[in-house]
Order: C-alpha cells, then structure tokens, then sequence
C-alpha cells in the first residue's frame, strides 16, 4: 500500500503471507454487498521476528505492522492490515530488534503505526527506544511516521545524550 512503485528495484518486500486477489466481504449499502480483493505480493516472504538477512545490511528499513488487536478474523481492515494475536508486544520488540539489527550504522528506521486501537507510547515501551522525531496524520492524526536514527557509534551516542561525556 505505502509504495508509490510497486515495482521499484531498490526495494525488498518482506511480509509473511501472500495472496492473490482474496475477495473479501467489505460490507455493504443499500442492499448491494461491497467485496473487496487483496493483493499482497512480497518480494521475500519473511518473518519480521526471525529475518534471514546478515546484520548491517541495508541503509534504509520501515517497519510497518498491524496495529489492530480487536478485529473479526474475516474482517477488511483487518485482512488488509493483519492481526495482532498473543503476546503482541513481545512480537513487535522482536520484530523492531531484527529491523535494528539488519539496519546499517548510520541508517534510518522508519516505523509507521496506527493509534486506533493501542496507544503509541506503548509501542514505544514495548520496544524499549523512542523516535528521534515523527509526524501525525490522517483524519483524526491517529497514524503516525517516526523516524529512529542508528548511530555509526551507538555506546557514543548514548553517552554523549546522557551527557556522560564531551
Ligand atoms: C500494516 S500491514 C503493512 C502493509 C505494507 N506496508 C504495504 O504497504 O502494503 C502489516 C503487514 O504485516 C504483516 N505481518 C504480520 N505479522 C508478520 C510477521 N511476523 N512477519 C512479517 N510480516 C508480518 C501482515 O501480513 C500485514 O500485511
């Protein structure tokens, strides 16, 4: 959804599912029922807690997953999005510590998320770091884009935000 060319060279598509044109019952009005179809096609069908990537290997990595905890399993929203289930917090520091780890100091972090059911800070909590800055948006700015920033020296950095030296 977030990518302007789907077909874009310098990017690698991870999620962990794919399906071909699923019609999904969107509900409906006046009478008429509205069926959407899902496309997802990732390049690499990867698990984000587990990815099979070297460390340090790309510049760039947006994180972007669900968001929903409450959602019917055949629901749109929650098709098209996905579904958090179990230990969700657990899975999403997983998941952003292997987005960490396969980034490259001096890369960018992208992390998008979706205030609708689950509050911020408490994905900020549950992966243990704050962006270093981001923006709202939407309709009721309930999505947010942050960025986080991996330092070439990440003992440096946190020394010197702690003001341990200089
Ligand atoms: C908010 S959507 C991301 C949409 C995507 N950024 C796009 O532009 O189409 C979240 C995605 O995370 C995927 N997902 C859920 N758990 C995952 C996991 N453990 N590993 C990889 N992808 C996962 C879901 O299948 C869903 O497609």
């Amino acid at each position: 959804m977030i990518h302007f060319d789907k077909n874009c060279p310098d990017v690698l598509f991870c999620d962990n599912r794919e399906c071909d044109g699923e019609a999904i019952w969107k509900g409906g009005s006046h009478g008429k029922p509205s069926v959407r179809h899902l496309d997802v096609h990732p390049d690499r069908i990867v698990d984000f807690t587990s990815m099979p990537f070297p460390d340090e290997s790309f510049w760039l990595v947006v994180f972007d997953p669900p968001h929903l905890k409450h959602c019917g399993e055949n629901a749109w929203i929650g098709k098209k999005y996905g579904i958090l289930k179990g230990a969700w917090r657990e899975m999403l520091r997983d998941g952003f510590r292997e987005c960490w780890r396969v980034l490259r100091p001096g890369g960018t972090l992208i992390f998008k998320w979706s205030e609708v059911q689950i509050p911020v800070g408490e994905i900020w909590n549950a992966i243990g770091r704050r962006p270093i800055f981001g923006t709202r948006c939407g309709k009721s700015a309930k999505t947010i884009w942050a960025t986080f920033w991996k330092p070439a020296n990440e003992e440096q950095m946190n020394d010197k935000q702690s003001g341990a030296t200089e």
